[in-house]
């Protein structure tokens, strides 16, 4: 099966690339806006007199917005499609960006960071919904994991921004409301991408479907139209019950587990500790807060290069070996973590272990579980119930990224920094377990061959 790099030089037309940037704006203004709060709250929090309850809402509106968010675009990328609902959080992007910029009172820049989150949490679920629907089977993977590098450059590009901007008049306004620009190439440019063929056969309009296809698999030899267009029908003529319950049943419940276990485990193996709170961590080492910053910024490369790495790597090994890789050295990297700030004398004879052991876990997680959830939430849904099930997983995935940001510190002071870590460290050795159990290979198969496997299994 060849890589995505093969597949490219192959002769794939240029509009699946364009439709993957474009569509993968939204994923960059995800990395953006959950990135870009840990450096502009040292700001606000003088300006506007934040105190430590203010501060904490101001940073988890965005998460709760995004749990509404993901709900609500469950249902409109199948009432209005997934191109318009992606059109609609572009703009609302622009309006939460600059709503934040300009508010001259805490609780209206809480109102507009929930209001961003509205956008991220559609963003985060729309986006890889939305590619993985259009690109060929054989580099599905790489083009849908665009998403997640889109989000790991957005958060790379706030650390960088927070950076640059420190010390500047008017900080944090520029910081959040720099947001605004790339919200609006979304808006824009979706309005010049086709729409999703899956979505216009489950809307009747089969011509308009086959004439996507066939300008998506131009230039491709290894492409059948017809028979992807009737894999699509076929797909979408099993109805029966699509709302939440369909999932409990029998066929589907199995795709449910493996789906939300992915999206438990991505964020109790505790991935946004490090990436909201990676200054709070390293000044813990010893570090002035300018050297922890500038550490920060390694850790936002070290996330974006394996990404890369994930990118090309998935329709070459596949997605499980990439899965369960990642997650051991996730493993290793807490557990070093654990140990670091559990013996004092490892942290006088090597200072450096702590950051090491930080960027085995970010490249860790950045060559597996963050690529590997998204993209297999966005695979292994039938159709019919593609929208809800994809919802739930996403909701749970931000209710456990709320959860997990609001105890971090609590955690530290309850059971220690060693204690936190070494309870991370045994989340992901029972994430391990069950991905080595439950989580199926998708690679090079269509979404509905996939489907068809899983449910048989079942
Ligand atoms: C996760 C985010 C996380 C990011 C880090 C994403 O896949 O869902 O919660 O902040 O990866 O790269």
């Amino acid at each position: 099966m060849p890589g995505f790099l093969s597949a490219v030089r192959e002769g794939h037309n240029g509009l699946i690339l364009r439709i993957a940037a474009i569509a993968a704006l939204g994923g960059m203004l995800f990395g953006y806006d959950t990135g870009v709060i840990s450096g502009a709250l040292l700001y606000i929090k003088k300006d506007l007199g934040a105190g430590t309850v203010a501060q904490e809402l101001i940073v988890s509106s965005l998460l709760v917005g995004a749990v509404l968010g993901a709900a609500l675009s469950g249902w409109s990328a199948r009432r209005i499609g997934r191109r318009w609902t992606k059109v609609i959080s572009g703009t609302v992007y622009v309006v939460g960006s600059l709503g934040a910029a300009f508010a001259v009172s805490v609780p209206m820049l809480i109102g507009f960071r929930a209001l961003l989150g509205l956008a991220v949490g559609t963003a985060s679920f729309v986006s890889p919904m939305y590619i993985s629907e259009m690109a060929p089977p054989r580099i599905r993977g790489a083009l849908t994991s665009f998403n997640q590098l889109a989000v790991t450059i957005g958060i790379l590009v706030a650390y960088l921004v927070n950076f640059a901007f420190s010390g500047v008049a008017h900080d944090w306004r520029w910081m959040l409301g720099l947001a605004a620009v790339p919200g609006a190439a979304l808006a824009v440019g979706m309005l010049t991408v086709p729409y999703s063929p899956r979505w216009l056969v489950q809307e009747g309009r089969e011509s308009q479907a086959r004439d996507v296809i066939e300008r998506l698999r131009e230039n491709d030899e290894e492409a059948d139209v017809d028979a992807e267009l009737e894999d699509i029908r076929s797909a979408a003529r099993e109805t029966g019950r699509t709302g939440v319950r369909a999932l409990w049943s029998p066929k589907l419940k199995p795709l449910l587990v493996v789906g939300l276990g992915l999206a438990l485990a991505q964020q109790f193996v505790g991935i946004n500790t490090v990436i909201y709170y990676a200054p709070t961590i390293l000044s813990a080492t010893g570090l002035d807060a300018g050297g922890a910053i500038g550490q920060t910024v390694f850790v936002g490369v070290t996330n974006v290069v394996f990404t890369i790495a994930a990118v090309l790597l998935l329709d070459r090994v596949g997605r499980r070996a990439l899965l369960l890789t990642g997650t051991a050295g996730i493993l290793v990297g807490l557990a070093a973590l654990g140990v670091f700030f559990l013996v004092p004398g490892v942290q006088q004879q090597a200072p450096w272990l702590a950051l090491a052991a930080l960027l085995l876990y970010i490249a860790s997680f950045g060559i597996g579980l963050g690529p590997v959830f998204w993209l297999m939430i966005s695979e292994i849904f039938p159709l019919p119930v593609r929208n809800v099930a994809m919802a739930t997983c996403t909701i749970g995935n931000w209710a456990a990224n709320f959860l997990v940001a609001v105890t971090f510190l609590s955690l530290v002071e309850l059971i220690s920094r060693p204690g936190t870590f070494f309870l991370y460290t045994g989340i992901s050795v029972l994430a391990l377990l069950f991905f080595w159990r439950k989580v199926p290979e998708t690679k090079g198969r269509s979404l509905e061959q996939i489907q068809e496997q899983l449910s048989g299994r079942s």
